[in-house]
C-alpha cells in the first residue's frame, strides 16, 4: 500500500497503522486522513487482520488537525471540504481499534484516539482539546466523545481552557485504559491486539457493535440490540465450537464463521 503519510504493517493477526509526519508532530492533514481512512477500510476487509493499532511516535500521537492547512479557509471552504465527515467512516470500522499513544495527543489527535475502542498511553502522553486557544472549538467529536468519557464538568474544563492533562489524570478520569512506561506503550497495545486476534472474530465484531450502541440508544433499545446479537451468534460455527470445546475441556479452534 503506497502511502506517503502513514506506515502500515501486519503481524500476528493484527495491523499497525503509524502516522508518519514526525516533523509536524503528526498533524492530521487532509491527505493523512484520506490515507488513514482508506487503509482502515482495506484492513477491515482483510481476513488476516483481527484488530488494528493506531499509533504515532514517542513524541506525539498527533498534535491535532493541521492548523496551517486550515488557517486561511473560509467557512464555505470548510463546508465544501467537509474534511471531518471523512472521520465518521472510522466510526464504521468493524474491527477493534486500539490507540497506542505517547506524547502530544491533542485536538484532532485526542479525538482520533477517542474514536478508537481502547486507548493505551505512555506515561508521557498529554491529552487536550486546545482548539479554544486558536479561536475555534473541537470539530471532530471532542465535545461529544470527551463528555461521554469523562463527564460534563471535566470535559467543560478541558474544552473551555484548552489545558492539557497528564496520562495519569487521563487514566483516573476514565479517558484511557492503561498507562505504561514509554518503552512499553506499543508493546502493551500489541499484546492486547494479539489477545483480541485470538478470539472468535464474529463474536468480537458483534460485541464491539453492541458496546458502541450504548452511546446512541436508550437502555431498552440497547438491551434489545445486545440480545439479538447474542442470539445471532448461535448461527455461528464458532459458538458451537466454543461451547463444545468448553465441555470437552480443550482449547477451541475458531473458524471465524
Ligand atoms: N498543525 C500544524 N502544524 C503543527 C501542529 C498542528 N496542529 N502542531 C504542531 N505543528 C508543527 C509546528 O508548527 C512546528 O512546525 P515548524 O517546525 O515548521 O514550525 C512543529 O510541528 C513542532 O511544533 P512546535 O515547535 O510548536 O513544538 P513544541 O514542542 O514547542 O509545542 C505543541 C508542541 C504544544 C503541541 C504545539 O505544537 C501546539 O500547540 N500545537 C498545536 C496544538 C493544537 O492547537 N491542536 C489543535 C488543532 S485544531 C483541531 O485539531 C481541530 C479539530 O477538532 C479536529
Amino acid at each position: 500500500m503506497p502511502y506517503a503519510n502513514i506506515l502500515v504493517t501486519k503481524q500476528d493477526g493484527y495491523a499497525i497503522v503509524q502516522f508518519n509526519r514526525p516533523d509536524v508532530l503528526n498533524a492530521l492533514n487532509i491527505k493523512l486522513m484520506e490515507e488513514l481512512v482508506d487503509a482502515l477500510e482495506i484492513l477491515d476487509k482483510d481476513d488476516e487482520v483481527r484488530a488494528i493499532i493506531l499509533t504515532g511516535n514517542e513524541k506525539a500521537f498527533a498534535a491535532g488537525a493541521d492548523i496551517k492547512e486550515m488557517a486561511d479557509a473560509t467557512a464555505i471552504d470548510m463546508l465544501i471540504r467537509d474534511q471531518f465527515a471523512r472521520w465518521d467512516r472510522i466510526r464504521k470500522i468493524k474491527k477493534p481499534l486500539i490507540a497506542a499513544v505517547s506524547g502530544f495527543t491533542l485536538g484532532g489527535g485526542c479525538e482520533l484516539a477517542m474514536t478508537c475502542d481502547i486507548i493505551i498511553a505512555s506515561e508521557t502522553a498529554k491529552f487536550g482539546q486546545p482548539e479554544i486557544n486558536i479561536g475555534v472549538m473541537p470539530g471532530a467529536g471532542g465535545t461529544q466523545r470527551l463528555t461521554r468519557a469523562v463527564g460534563k464538568y471535566k470535559a467543560m474544563e478541558m474544552v473551555l481552557t484548552g489545558k492539557m492533562i497528564s496520562a495519569e489524570e487521563a487514566v483516573r478520569w476514565g479517558l484511557v485504559n492503561k498507562v505504561v512506561p514509554i518503552e512499553y506503550f506499543l508493546e502493551e497495545a500489541k499484546a492486547l491486539a494479539k489477545e483480541i486476534a485470538s478470539k472468535p472474530p464474529v463474536a468480537v465484531r458483534l460485541a464491539k457493535e453492541a458496546v458502541l450502541k450504548a452511546f446512541d440508544t436508550t437502555i431498552e433499545g440497547g438491551l434489545e440490540f445486545e440480545r439479538r446479537n447474542f442470539y445471532l451468534l448461535f448461527a455461528s460455527d464458532d459458538q458451537k465450537e466454543g461451547m463444545k470445546a468448553f465441555t470437552e475441556k480443550r482449547k477451541a479452534e475458531w473458524k471465524g464463521k
